[in-house]
C-alpha cells in the first residue's frame, strides 16, 4: 500500500523574538493510502501545529515531512504550494469559505486555480454538490447557508481535486450533534470511495473510535 503521509524524526519549536516553545518532538508517523486515522490529545498540545506541517504550512525545526513520497524539506515554497494543491485537501474547525461567493464558486475555486476553463469547473463543482445534497443551494453565499450545509461545502471543496489525503483539524468542533454526524458521515463515506487517505484531528473519543486506528499526541509525540 502507498505510504501518502510520512514523519521521521519530526521536531517543532515555535520561535518568536528570543523565545523558544517546543511543541513536537521526535515524532514519527506512517500513514497510507484509503487509511482514516485520528489524532486525539488535550488542548494544546499540539495538533494543529503537526496537521501544518504535513501541509507544508509550516516546516519542521529539525526531521522529515514526507508527502506522496516527496520530501518536502527538498522543495521550494512554489513547489510545497503546488504538491499540496494536488495531493492534500484541508477541513478546518471554521469553514473558511469566501463570504462574497456562492457555495458553486468556492468549490470551483480550486479547479480554476489549477486551470481548468470555467464549463468544466461547474460541471464537477454542481455535481460533487448534487453528491452530498445541497443541489437545492449551489447559488446560496455561506452566510445563508446552515452550519452544517457551510461545512458540507469546505469539505466538497477540500475533495474537488481528489487529493490523496484530506486533513481535518476539529471539522465538526463548531456543530450540533446531528450536522456534526452528516458531516463525518460525508468525509468517512469519501475516505471510502475515493481510497484518500483521512488524517482527523479531534477531542471527541465516539468520533475518534469510528476511525480505522486513533493514536494520542502527548508530549510532543504521537502514542
Ligand atoms: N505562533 C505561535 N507561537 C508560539 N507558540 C505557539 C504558536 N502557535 C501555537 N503555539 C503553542 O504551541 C502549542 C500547540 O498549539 P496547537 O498546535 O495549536 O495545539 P492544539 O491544536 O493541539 O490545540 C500550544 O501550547 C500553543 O500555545
Ligand atoms: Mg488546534
Amino acid at each position: 500500500m502507498n505510504k501518502i503521509i510520512e514523519c521521521q524524526a519530526l521536531n517543532y519549536s515555535y520561535q518568536n523574538n528570543k523565545v523558544q516553545t517546543p511543541v513536537l518532538s521526535a515524532l514519527n508517523l506512517v500513514v497510507h493510502q484509503s487509511e482514516s486515522l485520528a489524532i486525539i490529545g488535550e488542548s494544546g498540545c499540539g495538533k494543529s501545529t503537526l496537521l501544518n506541517l504535513l501541509g507544508g504550512m509550516s516546516r519542521p525545526s529539525t526531521g522529515k515531512v514526507m508527502v506522496n513520497g516527496f520530501d518536502l524539506s527538498q522543495l521550494n515554497e512554489e513547489k510545497v504550494t503546488l504538491l499540496r494543491a494536488q495531493h492534500l485537501g484541508f477541513v478546518y474547525q471554521f469553514h473558511h469559505l469566501l463570504k462574497d461567493f456562492s457555495a458553486l464558486d468556492n468549490v470551483a475555486m480550486p479547479l480554476l486555480i489549477r486551470g481548468d476553463d470555467m464549463q468544466t469547473a461547474i460541471k464537477k463543482s454542481s455535481k460533487i454538490l448534487a453528491d452530498i445534497g445541497l443541489q437545492d443551494r449551489l447559488n446560496h453565499k455561506p452566510a445563508e447557508l446552515s452550519g452544517g450545509q457551510r461545512q458540507r461545502v469546505a469539505i466538497a471543496r477540500a475533495l474537488i481535486n481528489k487529493p490523496s489525503c484530506l486533513l481535518a483539524d476539529e471539522p465538526t468542533g463548531n456543530l450540533d450533534a446531528k450536522s456534526a454526524k452528516e458531516v463525518l458521515g460525508l468525509m468517512m463515506e469519501l475516505n471510502q470511495q475515493q481510497k484518500s487517505a483521512l488524517i482527523l484531528v479531534t477531542h471527541d473519543m465516539s468520533i475518534a473510535k469510528q476511525m480505522d486506528r486513533f493514536l494520542t499526541l502527548k508530549n510532543g509525540t504521537l502514542i
